[in-house]
Parts: structure tokens; sequence; C-alpha cells
């Protein structure tokens, strides 16, 4: 079996060929950095334009790398939502166009199902696991119960953790990005010497909240003395945002853990997706938290953990299997939470 992925929802643009039983025969992903760079941010957009102007060209580049004709493709997966309209449309689109010319089933995925299943391609894991998705839109927990089966533990009631690094990076002037940014600096500098709040920490249940942390940086910024900031401040304030984003998680998971286990005995393995899950300062503390709890920890490699198109491939196979094929008539959902059950939060479901 082999079905192609497209994913759009965010400002990635990804095409991918992934086999039924889980091998990525080309997992191509353009990143629209560039465009967005001199805004500080995603503009929606020009996102939507970039997607639209190169899209066709990343999927034959997809198509080509994996040596695979249309004829041989078993079906077409993309992004169905959540995430920004304008791109999410354009795949959806795109899609439906190559599923009809090609009388192919086509099948609109839910873009956190594509990170949530993402361990089941990278690893031989079996349902139900606890999942800690952590991205530029998202802050959640879920209990992964089965292909379409998810219940929520925790979520962020403000901004998503990404959003926090971003935030924090672009106040000390290390642009877009932060993420990445804020770690590399961090690594020169020292915790403690400044002092931010751990938001939640010490509270029951498993959400977080990010925006006082953000307010504390800006006000420990204003704080400092006229003039250029120093590299030195700027790297023990990277250094302290991290250690309290650690502290936060570890005791958020280990809540989660708790709940998890209770729901579900027979599970032990916690999975974490997600572009913040490259921060080696957060995987450190996810696993040493696994290994306290005797849970196994399962971190999927850099490049499957950020938006591609590989895991929307991937999700669309685990749903080829069980039958779950979708109309053509599908309308692209700008919001779409995994939990239904679960109460929305707000900003929840803007972007993965
Ligand atoms: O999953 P992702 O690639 O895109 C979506 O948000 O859908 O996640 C991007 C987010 C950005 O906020 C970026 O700053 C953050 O992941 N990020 C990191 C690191 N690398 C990327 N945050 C902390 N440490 C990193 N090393
Ligand atoms: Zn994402």
């Amino acid at each position: 079996m082999k079905i192609l992925g497209i994913e759009t929802s965010c400002d990635e643009t990804a095409a991918a060929v992934v086999t039924g039983d889980g091998e990525i025969l080309s997992n191509v992903v353009r990143s629209q950095l560039e465009e967005h760079a001199p805004y500080g941010g995603i503009v929606p957009e020009i996102a939507a334009r970039a997607h639209v102007s190169t899209l066709d060209h990343i999927v034959a580049d997809a198509m080509t790398k994996a040596a695979t004709a249309y004829e041989e493709l078993d079906a077409v997966a993309v992004t169905g939502g959540p995430g920004l309209i304008g791109g999410v449309i354009v795949g959806v689109m795109t899609a439906k166009a190559i599923a009809a010319a090609q009388n192919l089933p086509f099948l609109a995925i839910n873009h956190l199902e594509g990170h949530a299943l993402t361990p089941r391609l990278t690893d031989d894991i079996e349902f139900p696991y606890l999942l800690l998705l952590v991205s530029g839109g998202h802050t959640q927990l879920l209990g992964v119960e089965g292909v379409g089966k998810y219940c929520r533990l925790g979520t962020t009631i403000d901004d998503a953790i990404g959003e926090a690094f971003d935030k924090t990076a672009k106040m000390l002037g290390l642009g877009y990005p932060g993420g990445p940014a804020v770690e590399k600096v961090a690594n020169n500098g020292n915790p403690g010497k400044f002092s931010l709040p751990r938001p939640l920490k010490g509270r029951e249940g498993c959400d977080f909240s990010f925006s006082g942390l953000k307010t504390a940086v800006r006000t420990t910024v204003e704080k400092l003395p006229a003039g250029p900031l120093k590299n030195a401040d700027i790297a023990d304030i990277c250094a302290e945002f991290q250690a309290a984003v650690a502290d936060v998680i570890r005791d958020r998971v280990t809540n989660a853990i708790m709940q998890f286990k209770s729901r579900f005995p027979q599970g032990n393995t916690m999975v974490v997706a997600g572009g913040v899950a490259a921060n080696t300062a957060i995987r450190s503390a996810l696993s040493e938290i696994a290994d306290t709890e005797n849970m196994r920890f399962i971190a999927p490699p850099h490049n499957l953990c950020t938006d591609n198109a590989a895991m929307i491939a991937w999700a669309g196979i685990e749903r080829f299997k069980l039958g779950l094929i979708d109309q053509l008539g599908f309308a692209p959902r700008p919001r779409w939470p995994l939990d239904p059950d679960a109460p929305s939060a707000p900003f929840a479901g803007v972007k993965a």
C-alpha cells in the first residue's frame, strides 16, 4: 500500500509518500521561514500564497523521489484542519483534484492526529499511550486510545508553549523562530540569576499557562539598565526561562501520568511530539519523569516532530486500513479538536 500525504496548515508546504508498513519513500518539506521572518511571525495571507505557488512542485518532487506513479497510489491524504484556513484550503483542493483525476480514495486528516500517530510510524508501539503535544500553536496532554479516539487531559489556558519561546526571543532581539535561538543562548547562561514564575506549578490538574511567564520576561527586561541588552543578561534570562518551562512541564506531566494510569492501567508509554520537542532540556526533563514513573519514553526524530507530510500520509494509512474514507465534499476546518468532549480552551485549534 502507498499513500500520498499533503500538509499545508501552517508555514510548511509538504508532501510525502509512505507505505502501509511505515516506510517513508519521500518526505519533502519547504519551510516559509524566509517569507515570514521580516514580520517576526507567520502572516496567514503570505502563507496561503506561498502554498499556492509551491505545492504543485512539492507534490511532483515527492512523487519523483518516491519513484512512484500516480496509478500506483492507493489513496491521497491531506491535512483537513485545524490550521490557517487559507493554507488548509490550498492543500485540500489539491488533494481532491488528484483524488478525482486518479479515481483514488480521499482522506481528510486532523493535523493533530498526524502528530499523535507519528510514534507508531517511527516506533513499534501499541495503544494506549500518553502524548505531550508541544508546538507553536498547541500545548496538550492527550490519552491516545486508538485511531480517532483521544481524551484530553490538559491544555494551555492561554499561550502555546512554542509561542512563549517565540515571544521571549522577540523581546530579547533573538529573531524568529525563537525556540532554537532561546535554547542556543540559554546554554551560555545561568538559571537563577533572574527569577521567573512557574505558572500553575503545584496546582491540581494538567493544564498549562504561559502568558504570565511571558509578561514576567518583559518586566525583567524593562528593569534592566537602559540601552542595548548585554549578551550575558540575555543568556541568563533565556536559561531561567527554559528552566521555568522545564519545571512546569515536569509538574504538569507528572499529574498527567497519574490521570493516564488511572484511566488506562495497561498503558506504559509516554510520547512527545511537536516542534518544541526538539528542545534538549525539555526532552531530558521528560525522560527523567518517565524513568521515575516507570514509563517507556519515545521522542520521534526532529524532522518528524515538526510539521511534515509523512505524518499525514501515515495517519491516512492508519485510517485507510480501518476503512475510514472521506467524501470529496469534505469542508476544510479551521478548528477541529481531537477530543470533542473536552471543554474548548481559548486559542486551541488555531494553529498546530
Ligand atoms: O510543530 P512546529 O514545527 O510548528 C507548528 O507550530 O505547527 O513547532 C514550531 C514551534 C515554534 O514555536 C518554535 O519556536 C518551536 O516549535 N521550537 C522550539 C525548538 N525548536 C522549535 N522550541 C524550543 N526549543 C527548540 N529547540
Ligand atoms: Zn504541527
